[in-house]
């Protein structure tokens, strides 16, 4: 604890102290928009035939996939996650940020922090692992697809399924940019990840090139047919069967 806060807090009065330095950090950003990815781990299983998928216990809704900043992955090597720079967060980042295929959450959270934290860290809001991590919890709260799901009367089901009208008006304030993901099971759309496109300030609605954010295997959910949002069961690979 001592030690991470004490690396974090030099990192942020380096940047107070010299106002320069803030700006060349600033300006070494070479993104301009965020992806901030939420997934419903019972569709995420669903979806891996080969590997074990497990929803841990302590989960019971939309979980963090993860912050990306678009373009490059991996920016800085040598910048390797620790557990003490997250000490304080792991409950949370169990609870939020939960690892669905690996064993071990805090290997995701490395490559998580690897592949795009460490293209972040160019940014005051996540110049460090605390930071980000912290962030990105706060992100879950502020953006809760949770709250806005129900308060639009969407309740996971086997039965019953929503029209993408009224996923989309639910997220409506998330702006009309946001991405959802389905997967397509026995012809049906499967609500899979929802990705809210961020500007480097966090607010919502950035317009990225297309080309720069990361390809996704999951399809854009349509207007064609309706949409499922099964719900968790022991069996995640089979939820309604
Ligand atoms: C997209 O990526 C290219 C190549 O990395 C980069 O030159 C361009 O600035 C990026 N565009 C945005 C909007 O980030
Ligand atoms: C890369 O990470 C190291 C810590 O391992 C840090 O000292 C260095 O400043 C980082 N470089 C950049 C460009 O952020
Ligand atoms: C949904 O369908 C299942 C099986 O088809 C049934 O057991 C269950 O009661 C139904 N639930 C609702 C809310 O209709
Ligand atoms: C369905 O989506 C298409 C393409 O995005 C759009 O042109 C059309 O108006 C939509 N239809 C309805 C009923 O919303």
């Amino acid at each position: 604890m001592a030690l991470y806060s004490g690396i974090c807090l030099a990192v942020l009065y380096g940047l107070i102290a010299t106002t320069a330095a803030q700006a060349d950090m600033k300006d070494s950003c070479h993104w301009k928009c965020l992806e901030f990815a939420q997934l419903w781990p019972g569709s995420f299983c669903m979806t891996f035939l080969k590997i074990p998928c497990r929803i841990p216990k302590q989960v019971d809704g939309w979980t963090i996939h993860g912050l990306w900043p678009d373009g490059k992955t991996g920016c800085n090597r040598t910048w390797k996650l620790t557990q003490k720079d997250i000490d304080d967060l792991q409950v949370d980042l169990r609870h939020y940020w939960p690892s669905l295929v690996k064993k071990d959450a805090f290997k995701f959270w490395q490559d998580e922090w690897y592949k795009h934290g460490t293209c972040g860290a160019c940014a005051d809001s996540m110049s460090c692992p605390h930071k980000y991590f912290s962030l990105v919890l706060e992100l879950r709260t502020k953006f809760s697809i949770d709250t806005s799901l129900s308060a639009a009367g969407i309740k996971p089901s086997c039965n019953n399924s929503y029209t993408y009208e009224h996923f989309h008006s639910a997220l409506f304030y998330l702006h009309t940019h946001i991405n959802l993901q389905c997967y397509i099971y026995k012809k049906q759309q499967i609500l899979m990840q929802i990705k809210i496109p961020l500007s480097k300030d966090l607010s919502v609605g950035c317009h990225p090139h297309e080309e720069n954010f990361s390809k996704s295997y999951y399809e854009p959910c349509t207007n064609k047919s309706k949409i499922y949002l099964y719900p968790f069961t022991p069996h995640p690979r089979h939820p309604c069967s």
